[in-house]
Order: structure tokens, then C-alpha cells, then sequence
């Protein structure tokens, strides 16, 4: 379902000049709808739809601009954690200032030429990246966008309170089906985008037709080789559990179930073909190849390909377990028994700081589009 002709009269009558309204109203005659996204400070970005503030249907949802998707539209991509938990899916994984330091990696690889780039950022959820690059491109004009109404509202009022000078627009959009026109965009970004998505390649075919020549999208996203090494150690350390002999301290029931769940997650994502039912249900469907980025990122148009890991450190796994019990149980890795510890670091030890560079767990991502 699209906003119909009268919603949109009522955004125009609240947000336009009368000379702009006549203007539209004409084009409304003529049956051209206005299809543009308003952006704070007067930049448009052109779109391939007709876009108004759903402040018109629903004031709970003022200033976010959509198209007005469908429930079912909706909930085919997300469920519970990004819309009636919204707020607790923000207090447990905002991390501007991490992400202020790993958005500014991926910038440098980036190399956006133009000192006031047109940004669209896929996936905003509660702003992890949007704030990063607000703060790092001080003259970027920034479209943050997500399909999660309760997200973008979080992110919208942060937005204005903190960056009301700023030049942004808040937009609703499926990332599968970017409604923009062709060439408008310096730079893409996405954090943790990609992975919940039915079909990466098709938002990366979209990114390569709405960014400009010469233009870049940034990714940050988890990939299965780190993932299914540590899979193989974790599924050791819990056979061990299992044949304990007497003395042995054994594993938490807490922690054992959320080894399990991990090993069952993990394997479940691996794999291209998402069209199984169970997919859903799951948000996170994907752990990536570098394989597949190389090769769907050029099928899109991009010229250049680079991923580069985000851990690399000389505890690569034992960390990355440490990170995994605090979001997960609220725990640390202290509260492993000394022997499961040990098999951590023995997977740390196992691998050469240039072979830990192909154990990727979450990668940067850097595609460059070509200049013509
Ligand atoms: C893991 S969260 C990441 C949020 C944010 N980028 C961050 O770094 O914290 C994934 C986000 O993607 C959004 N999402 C999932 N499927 C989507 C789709 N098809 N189109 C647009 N957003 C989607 C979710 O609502 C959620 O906000």
C-alpha cells in the first residue's frame, strides 16, 4: 500500500512553501506525483516512489518520511527484538564511541571525495553508524533509514535533539528495494544490514545503481570462517563437559545452553539459499564468504572489492567468547571452569597472525563503484 494522493496533500500544505505546493499540485493534475525525500536544511534526494511524513496517518510516527509499507512487508524481515523491544535492543547494543572508531577504518578505505557527501545509511536501527558518521563528516547531508518504525523514532529524536542544525532525513525503507533514483548517493553504509536480509545481492545491486560514479558503500557485517572455528572448539569444550571425570569443574547449565544455541545459530546461517520457512522467523540469516562478497559485489557493478577482519588480536577466540557471554548472559569468561579456558587458548595459539587475517568474524567491507 502506497500514501494516496490526499496524505499526501496534507504533507505538502504542512512542509512546503505555497509557490512549491502549486507546483506539485500541477504535477498531481498531470498525474506525476512528487516523488522526493526532504532533507533537513533543504537537500532533496529524488526517489522512485511518492514519499510523505507519516506524521499525517500516525502522530506517533511524525517526521519519519515513508512510502507506508504494509505490516506483512514489515514483519517478513523483522520481528520482536526491532519493534516492540525496540528500546531494549538500544540500551543493549549502542556503542557509538567502538563504532565511532571502526565507522572512521572503514572511511579511510572508503576515500569519499566530496567534503559534503549525499549519505544513505541501510539499517539505521538505533544509530550506531548514523551518529559515527555525523560526527565524522561534519558537512555530510545524512538519510538514516531502517523498516522499524519504533527504531527510527528513537533515532529521530536523538537526531534532533543532538544534530538539529545538521542536514538529515529519516526514512522508512526496505533495504532489498532502495526507492531512489540512480546516482545520487557519495557513500552507502550499512551496520549489520546485510545479514537479515532474504537476498544481500539485490540491496547490493540497488547500491550500485543509486550511488554516483566513483561512489563507495561501506559494510559491516559477521562472516562464517571465525564463526564455525570457534564452533568447532566450543562443540569440543562441551563434548569435554559432558565426559567429565569426577574432578572435574564443570560448565554452568546456563552457559553449556548458550554454547548449544550459538553452534545451532551459526550453523543455520551458513549457506546461500534463504528460501526455507524457517528464515522467517530468524532476523540474522547469514554468515558471509569472502567469496561471496567478491563475487556479488562485482555482478552488482562494483568495481573494487576489500574486506578486512575486526579482530585480529593475538586472542581472537577467547575475547570473541568473553564478548559473547557479556551480550548474551550479562557474564564474563571468568565464570568458564580453568580447563574450558585453556581450549580457548589453544585455539588462540593455533593460528598465525596471518592466517587469523582469513578467520574472519565480523568484517569490514569496502566496494568502490567504478568513476564511469
Ligand atoms: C543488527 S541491527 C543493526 C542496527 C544498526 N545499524 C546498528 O549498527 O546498531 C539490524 C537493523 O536492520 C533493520 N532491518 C532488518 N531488515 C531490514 C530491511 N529489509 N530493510 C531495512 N532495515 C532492515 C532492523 O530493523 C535493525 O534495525
Amino acid at each position: 500500500m502506497r500514501l494516496d494522493n490526499k496524505v499526501m496533500r496534507g504533507v505538502a500544505r504542512a512542509v512546503l512553501p505555497a509557490t512549491v505546493r502549486r507546483i506539485i499540485k500541477t504535477g498531481l493534475a498531470l498525474g506525476v506525483p512528487p516523488k522526493f525525500l526532504p532533507l533537513r536544511g533543504g537537500r532533496r534526494v529524488r526517489a522512485t516512489v511518492p514519499m510523505g511524513d507519516l506524521g499525517s496517518i500516525d502522530p506517533r510516527w511524525a517526521g519519519i518520511y515513508s512510502p507506508n509499507y504494509g505490516d506483512e512487508e514489515v514483519h517478513k524481515f523483522i520481528h520482536r527484538q526491532f519493534l516492540e523491544d525496540a528500546s531494549t535492543y538500544v540500551e543493549l547494543y549502542q556503542n557509538v564511541e567502538y563504532w565511532k572508531y571502526l565507522v572512521g577504518r572503514g572511511l579511510e578505505q572508503a576515500e569519499v571525495g566530496s567534503p559534503s557527501p549525499l549519505v544513505l545509511d541501510l539499517g539505521s536501527g538505533g544509530g550506531n553508524s548514523v551518529f559515527p558518521l555525523l560526527d565524522l563528516i561534519p558537512r555530510a547531508s545524512i538519510v538514516a533509514s531502517d523498516l522499524s518504525l519504533p527504531l527510527l523514532k528513537i533515532l529521530k529524536d536523538y537526531m534532533e535533539e543532538r544534530y538539529a542544525e545538521r542536514s538529515f532525513a529519516v526514512a522508512q525503507l526496505n533495504a532489498e528495494e532502495i526507492f531512489f533514483a540512480d546516482s545520487q548517493f557519495d557513500l552507502v553504509v550499512g551496520r549489520a544490514i546485510l545479514h537479515h536480509l532474504f537476498s544481500p545481492e539485490k540491496t547490493l545491486a540497488e547500491c550500485a545503481r543509486v550511488l554516483k560514479p566513483g561512489g563507495s558503500a561501506l559494510f559491516f557485517e559477521p562472516f562464517e570462517a571465525g564463526h564455525q572455528v570457534l564452533a568447532l572448539t566450543l562443540r569440543s569444550i562441551l563434548e569435554r563437559d559432558r565426559r567429565r571425570c569426577g574432578d572435574e569443574e564443570p560448565i554452568e547449565p546456563a552457559v553449556v545452553r548458550f554454547f548449544e544455541a550459538l553452534c545451532q545459530d551459526w550453523e543455520v546461517r551458513k549457506g546461500e539459499d534463504k528460501s526455507a520457512p524457517q528464515y522467517l522467523q530468524i532476523d540474522d540469516k547469514w554468515l558471509f564468504t569472502l567469496d561471496y562478497f567478491e563475487r556479488v559485489a562485482r555482478e552488482a557493478g562494483f568495481r573494487e572489492v576489500a574486506v578486512s577482519p575486526i579482530q585480529l588480536g593475538p586472542h581472537l577466540f577467547s575475547e570473541k567468547v568473553d564478548a559473547l557471554l557479556r551480550i548474551g548472559l550479562q557474564m564474563t569468561a571468568a565464570v568458564l571452569p580453568r580447563w574450558a579456558f585453556r581450549c580457548l587458548t589453544v585455539a588462540d595459539r593455533a593460528f598465525t597472525e596471518e592466517a587469523r587475517r582469513h578467520l574472519v568474524f565480523e568484517g569490514i567491507v569496502v566496494l568502490r563503484k567504478g568513476k564511469s
